[in-house]
């Protein structure tokens, strides 16, 4: 497989997040998150890791832009901090915050990099969870403005946006299961954040395409194809509603067929606040859908509700994150996005794996767990593509080893080492491999 079977034009690319790698979180009027409280709240992630210096990105931006020109790449996902363009989540501007992201884009487009423009990757500013977060209608309402402002000041020159990373994560991770910020544990208030996530998504649509006409917006959800443990009906109903919980619920509404029913009938009194007109904003056209695939999850049947499945160990082939390295899920999801979805266009907006990179005494980091990762993954994308999958590009997570989340430190996804006592980057092995890759095609 080389870069010339996929169409020229394709994009390539890494990806980061604002707070996983950006630090400086006191600096230059930045406003504090939700991921600033939860990570400095004693137990809530590994070693009382926080996000405080991380790959200190804030200040090396031009580095790291000179890491991804090394590594050729043509695209590089970023995310912006909304509390340091807004340190209260709406009203006040921080021209300082803005200042920073208009410095990155300049850079990256100075090497020829396009920018893509992730507006929400987690980090709500902490004033708006204080009103009620997510779960109150009013925070979309603040992210349309958000999104606005953004657009205006960016959309000169950043041509592709993405609304939100992920909302699965911040409305089950967030307000169920409470591994992530803000931490809570309810069901209720998590099916409402998940309602006024996608809402947040559709009213920032047209604002946008306003703001920057001609750009490609879209959104980035978390997939995974569901599979039942074993062939027993319990386990296939088992899967399906897994498949409900995690796939279909955002689809189905962003694709214009509303929320779909059987999970609707598990939530019974817990079911989304859904307002006249609310399901045709969140069916908004948009021009892609970014992908973000890891594993497939395995299920059977399970006792607690309301999903009533339980995850199940498979595999012998799993990564640091204990993920089972399952490449052929990928060419699933993508062909059944393309069945029975249709969009317009689809990104692999993340795709990689956490393994435990040590530097070698000669300073090299032998990662060739990560390579064959990513090859085997890429090998689906190219069979997608010539199935018809309009499959537009590929972003590997992630340009640098930065703070896993609740993993905090302990898991490096990175095509570059960082070491965080020095901040001191190296090019691992799987980079020199994705830039040979990346360079056996470059047209000169
Ligand atoms: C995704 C997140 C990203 C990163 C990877 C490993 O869920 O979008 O920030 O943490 O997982």
């Amino acid at each position: 497989m080389k870069r010339s079977d996929f169409p020229s034009d394709f994009t390539w690319g890494t990806a980061t997040s604002a707070y996983q790698i950006e630090g400086a979180v006191a600096e230059d009027g930045r406003g504090v998150s939700i991921w600033d409280t939860f990570s400095h709240t004693p137990g809530k992630t590994r070693g009382g890791d926080t996000g405080d210096v991380a790959c200190d990105h804030y200040h090396r931006y031009l580095e790291d832009i000179a890491l991804m020109k090394e590594l050729g790449v043509n695209a590089y996902r970023f995310s912006v901090a909304w509390p340091r363009v807004l340190p209260e989540g709406r009203g006040r501007v921080n021209e300082k915050g803005l200042g920073f992201y208009d410095r990155l884009v300049d850079a990256l487009l100075a090497q020829g990099i396009t920018p893509w423009a992730t507006l929400y990757h987690w980090d709500l500013p902490q004033p708006l969870e204080d009103q009620g977060g997510w779960p109150v209608r009013e925070t979309a309402y603040a992210f349309a403005e958000y999104a606005d402002l953004l657009t205006r000041r960016l959309g000169d020159r950043v041509r592709h946006w993405i609304t939100l990373n992920e909302p699965w994560c911040s409305a089950h991770l967030g307000y169920l299961a409470g591994v992530h910020a803000p931490g809570k544990r309810d069901l209720s208030l998590a099916v409402r954040a998940a309602h006024h996530l996608l809402l947040a998504h559709g009213l920032a649509v047209p604002l946008i395409r306003q703001n920057a006409p001609g750009a490609r917006v879209g959104l980035t959800l978390n997939l995974s194809p569901g599979h039942p443990a074993s062939p027993h009906p319990a386990d296939i109903a088992a899967a399906r509603r897994f498949d409900g919980f995690q796939n279909r619920w955002y689809l189905d509404p962003l694709f214009g067929f509303g929320y779909p029913k059987d999970v609707l009938a598990l939530y019974g009194q817990a079911a989304p606040p859904v307002q006249e007109g609310d399901l045709a904003v969140i069916a908004t056209p948009t021009d892609f859908l970014g992908v973000n695939y890891y594993s497939r999850t395995v299920v059977r049947e399970g006792s607690e509700e309301p999903y009533r499945f339980q995850y199940v160990r498979v595999g012998e082939e799993r990564t640091a994150m204990d993920w089972e390295v399952y490449p052929e899920g990928l060419l699933e999801l993508l062909r059944r996005l393309w069945r029975e979805y249709r969009p317009g266009a689809i990104y692999i907006t993340e795709n990689g794996a956490a393994y435990p990179d040590a530097v070698g005494e000669d300073g090299e980091v032998r990662d060739l767990e990560r390579i064959h990762y990513l090859q085997r993954h890429l090998a689906q994308c190219l069979t997608a593509l010539q199935e018809g999958v309009p499959l537009r590009g590929y972003f590997v997570w992630s340009l640098l080893d930065n703070f896993e989340w609740a993993e905090g430190y302990s898991k490096r996804f990175g095509l570059v080492h960082v070491d965080f006592a020095t901040q001191r980057r190296r090019l691992k092995e799987s980079g020199r491999w994705w830039q040979g890759f990346l360079r056996e095609a470059v047209r000169l």
